[in-house]
């Protein structure tokens, strides 16, 4: 890996990309990722219906952060996850009915240092059957959390979960057949975060909840009692609200103190897309995708992110003025997080950028014939994965561990156009070859579990499988995955 500084990265990329900088056509916004010139569009082709907005953050609450997980002591496991009802105050005086891990919403952070192996306890003290799935860990499908590894109300397990996989930003949520979007929409999402070995020297900033922001963004819906009424307010395609929630917080600011400033975004929205920008316009880096590090960091003005997708970025704050307000916005110039800029007296010297010595795919890797295809198609409860619909007692694939494979995906259009699928992989971090035969954009040059294709779309996948058993491969708008949207993929 070569290292530079940020400061000659950024210089570099202005002296080789300016040429095609100038239409705004950065390299994430492509025709085919919602950029911002025909966002509204793009956007009503992503969902059959229309897309509510959002509304803009008043800054009325600082941003929640979710707390570590810490380490039990004199237990015979290292931690303890357990899924609990609880309520809280989305409105001032108003105690809304939630789910969450260890907590009244969502769940702590779950660390694991790269290479390390933790026993983690999971608890199920709902009254209903759960699962915990570990999105993005490249787990023995027994583990998984699955549909298969439903936990009964009152039951616990110890699972073994090893980061035998690159640094990244992963999350773990329940995934029961058939609930899994309602307790996600109930709360039930957590991070969970692959560290770097302190010996490695990326410098990037690592101090949780002070340089290193994990951000969970959600859209909610309540209905007149200001409840997450699921039954009553759920849509078969998707389900979208207009209030922006960010780590459960409703109206949140962030107090930023230090110059450069790292940030985990995972959209953990039921359906919907984001599209980031800040809102002078400047850009920010782009340094991982869903797996870890990019093969080298990227210089962007817009990230969009269907949902289950990860991304970590840079934002440098050191040259806003005292007067200039920044804030984290939408598509539609939304305002999801702004921020209070009080910069302690930190140097504002960058970290070390990186590019890395081998091509992202060899010439084998983009030859290799497509062995697996996958046809994603349909709408509200019609959808289906290569004509059928989940079935757990069947097993749609076979692959072989280590053995690496071609997936070809391919996002049918319906008569109305069809709309983007968040396709995804359990057990995996794959790369993607091609979208529609064109390399794929700098900023998935780098390990993913989930790809947003869009309609009419083929995307060539190359997967392996480090791990055996059975995983599940589906399409992350959750109402999909539970009216089956859903595969099952035995690796043996
Ligand atoms: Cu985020 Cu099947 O999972
Ligand atoms: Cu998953
Ligand atoms: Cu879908």
């Amino acid at each position: 890996m070569r290292k530079i500084t940020l400061g000659s990265f950024v210089l570099s990329f202005i002296l080789v990309g300016c040429s095609n900088m100038s239409s705004q056509n950065t390299p994430m916004n492509n025709e085919h990722m919602g950029g911002n010139t025909d966002s509204q569009q793009d956007m009503g082709g992503m969902m059959h219906g229309n897309v509510p907005l959002l509304e803009s953050s008043k800054g009325l609450k600082a941003l929640a952060i979710p707390p570590i997980l810490e380490k039990q002591q004199g237990q015979d496991y290292d931690y303890e996850v357990i899924a609990q009802k609880g309520n809280t105050e989305f409105f001032d005086g108003v105690s809304t009915d939630t789910y969450g891990y260890n907590g009244d919403l969502l769940g702590p952070t779950l660390k694991i240092e790269e290479g390390d192996s933790v026993d983690v306890k999971i608890t199920n003290n709902l009254d209903e059957p759960t699962t915990f799935h570990w999105h993005g860990l490249e787990v023995r499908g027994e583990i998984d959390g699955g549909p298969h590894g439903g936990i009964q109300p009152g039951d616990s397990q110890i699972v073994t979960l090893e980061a035998d996989q690159p640094a990244a930003t992963l999350w773990y949520h329940p995934h029961i057949d058939g609930s899994t979007a309602e307790q996600v929409f109930k709360g039930l999402s957590g991070m969970l975060l692959i560290d770097e070995k302190p010996s490695s020297a990326s410098q990037l900033p690592t101090e949780y909840g002070v340089d290193d922001i994990p951000l969970i963004f959600q859209d909610r819906l309540f209905d007149d009692n200001k409840q997450l009424n699921y039954n009553k307010l759920m849509n078969d395609d998707g389900t979208l609200g207009t209030v922006s929630i960010i780590n459960g917080t409703i109206h949140p600011k962030l107090i930023v103190t230090k110059p450069v400033m790292r940030f985990r975004l995972l959209n953990g929205a039921n359906a919907r897309n984001y599209t980031f920008h800040l809102s002078n316009g400047d850009r920010f880096t782009q340094i991982a995708s869903d797996g870890g590090l990019l093969d080298e960091p990227v210089e962007t003005k817009s990230l969009t992110l269907a949902a289950s997708e990860r991304a970590e970025i840079l934002i440098d704050f050191s040259k806003l003025t005292d007067e200039e307000s920044l804030s984290l916005i939408n598509d539609e110039g939304i305002e999801l997080l702004p921020f209070d800029v009080a910069l302690d007296d930190s140097p504002a010297s960058s970290p070390e950028m990186w590019t890395a010595d081998e091509p992202f795919l060899t010439a084998q890797e983009k030859a290799r014939p497509v062995s697996k295809d996958i046809e994603l198609f349909g709408m509200m409860d019609m959808v289906t994965i290569n004509g059928k619909k989940f079935d757990p007692n069947r097993i749609d694939l076979r692959q072989e561990q280590g053995v690496t494979e071609v997936w070809e995906v391919y996002n049918k259009p319906d008569m109305m156009g069809g709309m983007i699928h968040p396709f995804h992989i359990h057990g995996t971090q794959f790369k993607i070859i091609s979208r529609d035969g064109k390399e794929p954009e700098p900023n998935e040059q780098g390990l993913k579990d989930s790809v947003l294709v869009n309609p009419g779309e083929k995307v060539k996948l190359l997967v392996t499988f480090p791990e055996e058993g059975i995983f599940m491969f589906h399409c992350h708008i959750l109402e999909h995955e539970d009216n089956g949207m859903m595969g099952q993929i035995e690796v043996f």
